[in-house]
């Protein structure tokens, strides 16, 4: 069950534009350099905000970044005694304690890490019997804990954000949606066969990611580079589900060269981040 989480609700917290009104690229030499600069924003957003409520992910992609604040909250350099952490997907079907429920992995990868009790932790109920009554209350639970201040992302190689497939609504909620075949085979790494990774999904809505106050993608290696490129270069279009960002008025991407490496405007965003004054951060 969503457990709405104490504090962080009421309107203090309102989007920092920091004057931008487009997705800004971010290329960095490799997936370390992105762990480190994300970590290193996620960090200077909870020595502002103890008590942020921090979006998260699973997959591969965002391990480096786990990593990296795992390293500076060791270091004592950051505290994430008051941190909350939000889920952004799950699976429908596999029960809390199961391995790969993403309940279980975020616990293993990112919660016990940063010490983070569980009690600081708000996902979906994958198991619900009534799914759609989880959905919406775990929608609501997002809205009654504040909102998310920072929602980092991956990307599906078929574009999708959290488990919002190509096609979804761009103005979507927090809802069940039924994978593609790409992303089943694309997570079956993850299982011991293909079979038992669910068709089933519940997903933080497009129109519910958009609700973040910051909206933080990273991409690593080729097999991104054409999601990436819809992503920021494209049309905004359900199509590529990444593309909302560019609707989002604090979004940053954050590509290594190999997931740049389709970008037609690389050497602009490439001069424009070297540019960039350092008081503004990501
Ligand atoms: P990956 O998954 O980081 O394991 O590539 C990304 C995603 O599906 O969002």
């Amino acid at each position: 069950m969503a457990a709405p989480l104490p504090s962080g609700a009421g309107p203090r917290r309102v989007p920092s534009q920091n004057g931008r009104l487009s997705v800004e690229v971010v290329i960095v030499p490799d997936a370390k350099a992105g762990g480190a600069l994300i970590a290193g924003a996620m960090a200077d957003l909870l020595r502002r905000t103890p008590d942020a409520l921090l979006g998260v992910a699973t997959g591969s992609t965002p391990l480096p970044v786990y990593e990296a604040l795992v390293a500076q909250v060791r270091s004592g350099s950051v505290d994430t005694s008051r941190a909350r952490i939000a889920q952004l997907d799950e699976y429908v079907g596999l029960t809390a304690d199961h391995p790969e429920s993403y309940r279980s992995v975020l616990r293993r990868e990112v919660l016990e890490p940063l010490g983070i009790g569980m009690d600081a932790f708000m996902g979906p109920d994958g198991t619900a019997e009534d799914v759609q009554a989880a959905c919406e209350a775990y929608d609501r639970a997002l809205t009654e804990a504040g909102g998310v201040d920072l929602q980092l992302l991956g990307i599906g190689t078929d574009g999708h954000i959290g488990f919002n497939e190509p096609c979804s609504s761009l103005v979507s909620r927090t809802r069940i949606k039924t994978l593609t075949e790409q992303t089943r085979v694309d997570n079956a790494r993850f299982f011991d066969d293909i079979d038992q990774v669910p068709h089933h999904v519940i997903t933080q809505g497009i129109g519910t990611i958009l609700e973040a106050r910051h909206l933080v993608l990273l991409a690593t290696g080729e097999g991104k580079a054409d999601a990436v490129a819809a992503t920021v270069e494209g049309p905004v279009a359900a199509v590529c589900p990444a593309s909302a960002l560019q609707l989002h008025p604090h979004a940053t991407v954050v590509v290594d060269e190999a997931a740049a490496s389709k970008l037609k405007f690389a050497d602009y965003f490439r001069r424009t981040y070297v540019n960039k004054p350092d008081w503004q951060g990501i």
